[in-house]
């Protein structure tokens, strides 16, 4: 069994990866500054369900602070992998605080890698995002798509964030497999996304805003898929950018009706002006994934927006308050 590094812990899916690897025995040191990108309470409640978990073990650190790794390496010189999620993650924020995001992602990812260097780490995951192909990619769309154009500082931040971990793997022969996820969607999601925030607006009564007129299309992809092709990706690989996408697209009005059906409640919906950093549309093309992890998404849409409505409906005292402007 081995023991395995996690930035972003108390994350959406840091947690369900931390959550599935300790449930095949597997230990985790769990990171996180717990910062307040979102309504920090989800986070704690995320953490709360990870304390719980046996092989599980939290350190409250900032991966800005190179301190943090060296003080990880002293206390965990046996770790065998990282796997990198933390990072600002929000599309729309990024543009109210550019330098925050490239902090985090860029900076926060150097750090990881010089750790990695410097201990000896052979292993690195590194989330990526389906962000990063910009406006109008081909759909569905495949790894080797354009990504010199992102929409967004969080795009070229992750851009940057891959295009290191290469240097590394070019230089110091750094095991690395990027993964780039396609909107991600679950029970205990961000409430800075669509899924979390239309289910919790028709759940409490509340106006539901659209941004466009909601003809824009998305593969959720739910985040036990995620968490599978992520531990799948902990194998040597070398160098490789792997999607990880859902196989159902969606648009926003009808994803509204179905949260509309499993709720049994009927939307007030407002429509607004759509977000210039807001793609179109995302789909992924999992062939890659498919041939070299065996990897599939095999929770369908309907499956996973209702674990997420039964999971709000069941956690609605505290999750009603969750902050989602
Ligand atoms: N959720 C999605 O749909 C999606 C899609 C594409 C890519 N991703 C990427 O996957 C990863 C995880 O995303 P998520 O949805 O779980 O986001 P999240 O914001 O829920 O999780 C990220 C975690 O990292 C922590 N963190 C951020 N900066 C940190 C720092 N400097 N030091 C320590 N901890 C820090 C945050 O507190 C947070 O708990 C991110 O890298 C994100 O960019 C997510």
């Amino acid at each position: 069994m081995a023991k395995y590094l996690l930035t972003g812990a108390a994350g959406f899916i840091g947690r369900r990866v931390s959550e599935m690897l300790c449930e095949q025995g597997h230990q985790v040191i769990g990171v996180d500054n717990l910062n307040d990108s979102y309504d920090v309470r989800m986070k704690i409640w995320r953490l709360d369900q990870l304390r719980r978990v046996s092989g599980f073990h939290f350190i409250q650190r900032d991966i800005c602070d190179v301190q943090t790794f060296y003080d990880i390496s002293d206390a965990h010189p046996d770790i065998e992998a990282v796997i990198h999620l933390a990072a600002r993650a929000g599309v729309r924020q990024a543009g109210e605080i550019p330098e925050v995001y490239l902090q985090n992602n860029a900076n926060g990812t150097l750090n990881v890698l010089e750790w990695c260097r410097k201990y000896g780490n052979k292993k690195i995951i590194l989330a990526s995002t389906s962000s990063i192909y910009g406006a109008n990619p081909p759909l569905p769309t495949t790894e080797d798509a354009d990504s010199s154009r992102p929409l967004q500082i969080y795009a070229a931040s992750k851009k940057a964030a891959e295009v290191m971990t290469y240097v590394y793997h070019h230089l110091y022969g750094l095991d690395a497999t990027i993964f780039r996820f396609f909107t991600v969607y679950g029970p205990a999601g961000r409430p800075d996304m669509v899924m979390f925030r239309f289910t919790q607006w028709v759940a409490e009564g509340r106006k539901v805003a659209i941004t466009g007129d909601g003809s824009q299309m998305r593969g959720f992809t739910y985040v036990d898929d995620i968490a599978r092709g992520v531990i799948a990706g902990l194998r040597p690989l070398g160098y490789e950018i792997i999607n990880l996408g859902g196989h159902e697209p969606i648009n926003m009005n009808d994803l509204l009706s179905m949260i509309e059906v499993r709720l049994g409640k009927k939307a007030n919906v407002e429509y607004i002006e759509r977000h210039p950093a807001d793609v179109n549309a995302n789909l992924a093309n999992v062939d890659k994934a498919r041939h070299m992890l065996g990897w599939e998404p095999q929770v369908s849409l309907e499956q996973g927006v209702s674990a997420l409505v039964d999971w709000y409906v069941k956690e609605r005292t505290w999750a009603s308050d969750i902050l989602t402007p």
